[in-house]
């Protein structure tokens, strides 16, 4: 009750112009509240029902027809989420706007992958970027380049919701305009409420649009298969789960799961602590979602219109600068899989989940190991096995300016197996690293490896200055 007074009052402060959709925003926020309060009181997962899903609920990619004329092109969207930023790697501003290869960004690598598709099948396949607060600006700034390309790009704003006290569960921030710290990008699972409101999900269908490509922005895996889509056109499937096999360092992802014969998503954060151990092994959960998923917008729109979305609430705790210490409220895109009809994982190799989180994961994309295809990263066929290399890169490699400048240029890893680098490390050009390669710099220590050195099957350790 005295949230929802709180929210009225944060509704009344706003200016008219705004009044409706800020109303909306909060009443999704409160309706998020409610069922983050159920929860708590025990509305909770049963574990005995958790059951693996059966074959017809996760099929392998192999299985699907090839799709030799892709004519349901013409009624498909991409949509990249693009709500975060890229504080991990050192970076203020959106992920995407890091650069990953030959000085272009995730989005510049996403736009060619559209025009590429578009030019090659005739079609015009919009772009759609799903911003939050925080990469709207800078985002739209680095697309502008673009308005002169025959592509078709839209955006608009998730939803900006007031983080809350964990002691007195009142919302944070005292009105409408407190400072941006107070606020939070609820989770890629807002897709639903945000594309209904900002009224684009109407738009597409009425321009014929019927299907939706949603992906992470910085998946650089995620290109349009035409297979999938015919797949899901011919099994009227209102939803599609990209799945793919797990290994062991595979521990945080979701996985899917047959609950009540109905198959859901099964997230980290809904395991109760005694069966961790057992949603981290992949002997009985083998696969995990990628997050590219295809929906129907029909399906989404009767979902959100029939208020049946429910999606499980993933609580995020944070301290704020000022000490306070804050929950923000969050969904998942997946979750949603639940609620549309004839609704599947299909299981798809490794090469369309290549997610780039980390400065180790930026090394392997901007080396040799990949080329570049339209805007498409291809494994190159020289690597033996079409295995990635395992790679550590310690702290000193966290940022991403740090990273650039510990490398004269990116070594040679064709036929590295395993690299792990720790403390004061540089790299010369061309270095060639083969097998497995560990370099440690102890604490005050340096090493550099000189320019063309190959390292195979060694350990360097100490202070070295080759
Ligand atoms: P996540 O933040 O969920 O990433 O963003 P993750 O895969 O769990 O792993 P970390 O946090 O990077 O380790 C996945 C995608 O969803 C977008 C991000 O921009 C990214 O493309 N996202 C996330 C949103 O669009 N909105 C959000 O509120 C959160």
């Amino acid at each position: 009750k005295t949230m929802q007074r709180e929210l009225k009052k944060l509704v009344n402060q706003t200016d008219a112009q705004h009044r409706r959709a800020f109303q909306n925003e909060m009443d999704n926020f409160y309706y998020l509240f409610t069922r983050y309060l159920g929860e708590n009181k025990g509305a909770k997962l049963d574990w005995g029902k958790v059951k693996e899903p059966s074959p017809e609920q996760i099929i392998p990619y192999d299985s699907i027809p090839q799709c030799e004329d892709p004519v349901h092109l013409d009624k498909l969207a991409v949509l990249k989420l693009n709500g975060g930023l890229g504080t991990t790697m050192g970076c203020v501003g959106p992920k995407s706007a890091i650069e990953v290869r030959n000085g272009m960004t995730f989005l510049d690598l996403s736009v060619r992958q559209i025009e590429f598709l578009n030019s090659k099948h005739n079609v015009d396949v919009p772009f759609i970027l799903m911003n939050s607060f925080n990469t709207d600006e800078e985002t739209k700034r680095i697309i502008q380049k673009y308005e002169a390309h025959k592509i078709n790009i839209k955006t608009f704003n998730q939803s900006r919701y007031p983080r809350i006290n964990k002691e007195s569960l009142q919302p944070v921030p005292r009105s409408p305009d407190s400072d941006i710290s107070q606020w939070y990008p609820p989770g890629h699972g807002d897709l639903f409420d945000s594309l209904y409101n900002s009224g684009l999900l109407d738009q597409l269908i009425a321009e014929g649009k019927e299907y939706l490509f949603v992906s992470n922005v910085d998946n650089l895996g995620a290109v349009v298969d035409s297979r999938i889509l015919q797949h899901m056109v011919e099994t009227n499937a209102e939803f599609i789960m990209e799945v793919t096999d797990k290994t062991k360092a595979d521990i945080k992802g979701g996985t899917l799961i047959n609950y009540d014969g109905i198959v859901r998503l099964l997230e980290v954060a809904q395991v109760p602590p005694e069966h961790i151990q057992d949603f981290k092994s992949i002997k009985k959960f083998r696969i995990f979602n990628t997050n590219n998923l295809w929906m129907n917008l029909k399906a989404i729109k009767r979902v959100i219109e029939d208020r049946e979305l429910a999606l499980e609430v993933i609580v995020n705790e944070k301290r704020m600068e000022s000490g306070e210490v804050v929950i923000q409220l969050e969904t998942a895109v997946g979750a949603a899989i639940k609620h549309f009809k004839n609704a599947h994982g299909v299981n798809v190799s490794r090469n369309r989940f290549l997610p780039v989180k980390s400065t180790s994961d930026l090394f392997l994309v901007t080396s040799d190991l990949y080329s570049l295809n339209h805007g498409e990263l291809v494994m190159n066929p020289k690597r033996l096995f079409q295995t990635v290399p395992l790679v550590k890169l310690g702290d000193e490699f966290k940022k991403v300016a740090n990273f650039l400048s510990r490398f004269q240029s990116i070594p040679h890893i064709l036929e590295l197996d395993h690299l792990t680098v720790t403390g004061d490390v540089t790299f010369g050009a061309h270095v060639q690293l083969k097998g497995t390669v560990i370099i440690v710099a102890n604490h005050g220590a340096r090493i550099d490896i000189p320019p063309g050195s190959i390292l195979e099957n060694k350990v360097l350790s100490g202070n070295l200055r080759l």
